[in-house]
């Protein structure tokens, strides 16, 4: 199921004299089982939006439709949204700082025990989620309060995946994490995406963009202002929105203008752009 936002505005603090309209007429669809990049400015909003994606914020106007779920402006309608919360999960920016139980599988069971499950299969299934972020089980019993953070944060996505989501929504994952931490967490979503999972990534990083994203949003003082492939991105006017180009993609983009014969839709890192020469320059 794809998720499918139509004429969506949003507003804050509404009928006072600091309202900000965060979403303006968004209409937007975000392919199934795929990798969406959401970027722009900051205060863009980016969070707003994946916000309305599984009911946290009920819009104005407009309506999101993920299959059978929908959000609308009018919440009443908004049925079964513990189940859209399953089906649409977010992880939020820092989210290493909701963090409170006093062991690491207790925190990662507890999102799991508000649908149902008993704390011994919530702890099976906790144990479940941390083997896949790459934490042993010398991490169970640890507080989560003495770890680093590169490792809070994964213990944070844990208590995600452990409700086994269809959509993972993740704000800015990345964010202050040293190369290594940031490579653990960025192959973690590709491995949720290699398992059928249609992620939603906010970044501001265009190296993750290109090397990782199938489809990019740019959101733009709370409009759309662009929706595609990332070369068509990279290889368009991108003035108005502090994009910038990865060195890789304007290489590559060099060469091509120099005469070899390159698609610069396919190459999302180093590896791709040699095979590229490799092949067609024999
Ligand atoms: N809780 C809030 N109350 C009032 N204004 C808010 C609130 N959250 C966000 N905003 C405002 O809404 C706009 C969009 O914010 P946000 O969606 O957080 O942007 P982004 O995630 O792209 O940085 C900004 O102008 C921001 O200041
Ligand atoms: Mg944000």
């Amino acid at each position: 199921m794809s998720i499918k936002i139509e004429n969506l505005s949003y507003v804050y603090l509404k009928k006072t004299p600091n309202e900000v309209k965060a979403l303006d007429n968004v209409s937007l669809e975000i392919p199934e089982k795929k990798i969406t990049a959401i970027v722009g400015h900051t205060g863009s909003g980016k969070s707003t939006l994946i916000q309305t994606l599984n009911g946290l914020l009920t819009p104005d106007s407009g309506e999101v439709t993920i299959g059978e779920f929908k959000v609308t402006s009018k919440a009443r309608k908004n049925k079964r949204i513990k189940e859209l919360r399953k089906y649409v999960s977010i992880v939020f920016q820092f989210p290493e700082y909701q963090l409170f139980e006093e062991t690491v599988e207790k925190d990662v069971a507890f999102g799991l025990k508000n649908y149902g499950y008993k704390q011994e299969e919530a702890i099976e299934k906790a144990h479940e989620a941390l083997k896949k972020v790459g934490l042993d089980e010398s991490f169970y019993k640890r507080s989560p309060f003495e770890l680093s953070g590169g490792e809070k944060r994964r213990v944070a996505i844990a208590g995600i995946i452990a409700i086994d989501p269809e959509v993972l929504v993740l704000d800015e994952p990345t964010a202050g994490l040293d190369p290594v931490g940031s490579k653990i967490i960025l192959d973690l979503i590709v491995e949720l995406n290699k398992n059928g999972k249609t992620i939603i990534l906010v970044t501001h990083d265009m190296d993750i963009v290109m090397k990782y994203a199938d489809h990019v949003v740019v959101i733009n003082d709370s409009k759309i202002a662009f929706d595609g492939v990332p070369a068509d991105l990279f290889d368009g006017d991108v003035s108005n929105y502090s994009i910038e180009i990865p060195k890789l993609f304007t290489f590559s983009k060099m060469l091509k203008e120099k005469g070899l014969d390159i698609d610069l839709k396919t190459i999302r890192n180093i590896d791709d752009l040699f095979v590229q020469l490799k092949e067609r320059h024999k």
